[in-house]
């Protein structure tokens, strides 16, 4: 083990890595969608998720307003979607009609569900810490929602340039893709 820089170790982690979408809205305004690395399971009963979401996003002044919010998984075919959230803010656009993404009615409030992803949960806001530059925001899950097709895989943030896994969208410093053989 040698010491090194906070960012030499944090690269050696999350290969891969999980992605999620979170759509929040605001009373009036359409929904909108922010693309997350960081996100978890947090408890069993009731079920939970935390997301992470900075201070300077807009999703965050949506999440701190609305206090639900619907934490979708993206599938493979929302390679490209999964990134353009994740580099555009819908402080300047409306990502859900600029990008034509397919949505779904939910149970929970009108913010709706991804019509491609793996699985949606429809999540209530319990919680919030303030974790530096971050906001974890916790919400416990009211509805679930699986794709019909279950061969479905999960899309992943993964490593560049690894032959262990086939990329299906790079843009800067990010490459989503899915383990070799997987689809
Ligand atoms: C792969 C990837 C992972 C990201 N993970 C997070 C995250 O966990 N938390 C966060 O606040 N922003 C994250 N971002 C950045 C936001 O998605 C990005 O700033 C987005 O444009 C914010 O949209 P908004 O202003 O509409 O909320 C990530 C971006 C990418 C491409």
């Amino acid at each position: 083990m040698i010491e090194c820089q906070y960012s030499e170790a944090v690269a050696r982690m999350n290969r891969p890595s999980r992605l999620a979408l979170a759509l929040s809205k605001s009373q009036e305004g359409p929904a909108n969608i922010i693309t997350l690395g960081w996100f978890m399971r947090t408890s069993i009963k009731p079920p939970m998720f935390a997301i992470s979401v900075g201070l300077t996003r807009y999703s965050h002044e949506l999440l701190a307003e609305n206090r639900n919010f619907v934490l979708a998984i993206p599938s493979t075919n929302m390679a490209e979607i999964t990134m353009k959230c994740g580099i555009h803010s819908g402080r300047e656009i409306n990502k859900i009609k600029a990008f034509k993404i397919k949505i779904r009615k939910g149970k929970l409030t009108d913010i709706p569900l991804l019509a491609d992803a793996v699985a949606n949960f429809e999540c209530k806001t319990i919680t919030q810490v303030r974790s530096g530059d971050h906001t974890i925001f916790v919400g416990e899950v009211k509805y679930s929602w699986q794709n019909q097709d279950e061969g479905l895989e999960q899309l992943l943030s993964i490593p560049m340039n690894d032959s262990r896994f086939e990329e299906l969208m790079r843009k800067g410093g990010y490459s989503f893709g899915i383990i070799k053989g997987k689809k």
